[in-house]
């Protein structure tokens, strides 16, 4: 990549050159991605970008809030309480891709809604070049790669950060002086924690993963790992008090990688460890047992579906 200033600057000119005069919108998810695009077309547009914030029940602790408290100077700002409508269709569904699929398709419904309200005839996405070489390979399904520009009639569709891995729309993140929690933040998964519970995604398990992922970003920051979450295996037997209970199972995930692509699980200290169970255990009367997940990539995904 250029130097960041050089990027930022070529980048808001060509926003400003396919846009023109138009409106433009853009699906906000609080990742380092959709920001820096965000950011970028914001900057090239002003007002005339939407960015649209879609709060589908599975996203981290307190991220509603901390977008709102973000991208505050962003007048714009849609925020879109769905979480209802996502559990309702996400009800029995336990297959990975059907699940990625259930949740792309009314993630779709919500954004067309906002895009059409607003009157928007351009797509600014986040896409970055590792996203574009997974769907290429159709790996996985990513929903962020293709889907949207099918369903809404766009003039055009604007990926500023089509070329950049991870740590370089960092970088261009701190160019931007985008607050650090936006710049030094774990990536996180389009279908959010539904991809870190296995089995069905209900308010009671989406509840319980992202409890374990805000333990688990929390007790690992100081060993820095590229990313770290806790996911809702399913369930199994415990002791609480007196009594046995078939409580649900997390695993505790910490990566080390540079893009995602391959990554090696984290050797932690046993003390961290102990921190984490006790406080997921401690933080959910549910949770019966939690284990480390010790498998690098490949063979295991970095998610777990
Ligand atoms: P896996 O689990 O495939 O993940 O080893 C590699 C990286 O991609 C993220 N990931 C996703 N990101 N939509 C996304 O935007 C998805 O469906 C998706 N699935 C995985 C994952 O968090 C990791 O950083």
């Amino acid at each position: 990549m250029v130097e960041p200033e050089t990027f930022i600057e070529e980048a808001i000119e060509e926003i400003r050159e396919q846009v023109g005069d138009e409106k433009a919108v853009i699906a906000l998810s609080g990742g380092v991605d959709s920001s820096v695009a965000a950011a970028l077309a914001y900057e090239a547009i002003g007002d005339r970008l939407i960015p649209v914030y879609v709060d589908t029940g599975l996203m981290r602790k307190g991220e509603t809030e901390s977008i709102r408290e973000t991208f505050a100077f962003m007048e714009s700002l849609r925020v879109v309480e769905a979480q209802d409508r996502f559990f309702a269709e996400l009800e029995g569904v336990t297959d990975p891709e059907e699940k990625r699929h259930v949740i792309g398709e009314q993630f779709i419904r919500e954004f067309e809604r906002e895009a059409k309200e607003a009157g928007a005839d351009y797509l600014v996405q986040g896409t970055i070049y590792p996203d574009r070489i997974e769907s290429e390979g159709n790996i996985k399904s990513h929903h962020n790669v293709g889907g949207l520009p099918d369903v809404v009639d766009f003039e055009g569709i604007v990926e500023p950060v089509r070329d950049l891995y991870k740590d370089e729309v960092r970088e261009v993140a701190r160019a931007l002086d985008l607050e650090d929690v936006v710049a030094e933040r774990m990536p996180f998964p389009g279908p959010g924690l539904a991809v870190r519970i296995v089995g069905e995604v209900t308010p009671e398990t989406a509840e319980v993963a992202r409890v374990a992922c805000h333990v688990v970003e929390e007790e690992t920051e100081k060993h820095d790992p590229w990313q770290a979450f806790g996911a809702v295996l399913g369930k199994a037997t415990g002791v609480k008090g007196d009594n046995r209970v078939h409580g649900w199972v997390v695993a505790v995930r910490s990566v080390e990688s540079r893009d995602g692509m391959t990554a090696r699980a984290q050797e932690l200290p046993w003390e961290t460890l102990q921190r984490i169970q006790s406080r997921i255990t401690g933080e959910n009367d549910n949770v019966a047992r939690v284990v480390y997940d010790v498998t690098h990539k490949p063979p295991a995904t970095i998610e777990y579906e």
